[in-house]
C-alpha cells in the first residue's frame, strides 16, 4: 500500500513506456528459452536417465524386491544380500530409511532391466563416481534400461534429504566381468 495515494487514481490504466515493454519481451524470450531448455538438457546433459514409471503399492515392491533377493542371493555382506540374477536381466532395489537394498553384483556389458523404488520417503539415487541421479518416491516404480560398461565397486549414496540418518544411507553395486563360455545375454528390455 503506497504512503500517500497516486495522483491519478486511474494508474492502472495509463499506457506503458517503450522501455518497459522491451523488458517484457526479454524476460518472456528468456522464460521460454529456459523453458525449452530444460527439455533441451535432457538430451544434451546426459544427467537424467529416461524411465518408464508405473504406480506400485510400496509394500508391493518391497515384496517383489525381496523374492528377487532371495531367489539370487550369492553370499552375504555386513547381514546385506549380495544378488546376482541368475536368469533373467531384471534387478531390483530399493530405497528405505536409511539403506539402498541388497546389493547387486552385475556383469559388465550385459542390459538389464533395473527397478527402482523407495518404500517410505522421498530419497535421492546417486551412483559414484558415475553422474547418475534419480529422483525416488515411494508408489512409483522406475525402469531403466542399464549396461555397466566397466567393472568395479560403485557406491550409491542418497542425495536428497530424509531425515537423521541421510549422510548414512549408501548402498553398493559390484560389476565384474561376464564368466568365460557364458551365452551372450539377450539384450535387455
Ligand atoms: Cu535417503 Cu537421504
Amino acid at each position: 500500500m503506497a504512503v500517500t495515494p497516486p495522483a491519478k487514481r486511474i494508474w492502472w490504466n495509463e499506457p506503458i513506456e517503450k522501455v518497459e515493454l522491451y523488458w517484457i519481451f526479454i524476460a518472456l524470450l528468456w522464460g521460454l528459452f529456459m523453458f525449452f531448455f530444460m527439455i533441451a538438457w535432457h538430451f544434451i546433459g546426459q544427467q537424467n536417465l529416461s524411465t518408464e514409471t508405473y504406480r506400485i503399492d510400496p509394500a508391493a515392491y518391497q515384496a517383489k524386491v525381496e523374492t528377487f533377493a532371495e531367489g539370487n542371493t550369492v553370499r552375504e555382506e555386513d547381514g546385506v544380500p549380495v544378488v546376482r540374477p541368475q536368469s533373467g536381466n531384471d534387478v531390483y532395489l530399493l530405497g528405505r530409511l536409511w539403506q539402498w537394498w541388497p546389493i547387486l553384483e552385475l556383469e559388465r556389458g550385459r542390459s538389464y532391466r533395473f527397478h527402482l523404488s523407495s518404500i517410505d520417503w522421498q530419497h535421492g539415487f546417486s551412483l559414484q563416481p558415475t553422474n547418475i541421479n534419480i529422483q525416488v518416491h515411494p508408489g512409483y516404480e522406475h525402469i531403466l534400461t542399464l549396461t555397466p560398461t566397466e567393472t568395479g565397486e560403485f557406491g550409491i549414496i542418497c542425495n536428497e534429504y530424509c531425515g537423521i540418518g541421510h549422510h548414512q544411507m549408501t548402498g553398493r553395486i559390484y560389476v565384474v566381468e561376464r564368466p568365460q563360455g557364458a551365452a551372450p545375454a539377450a539384450a535387455g528390455r
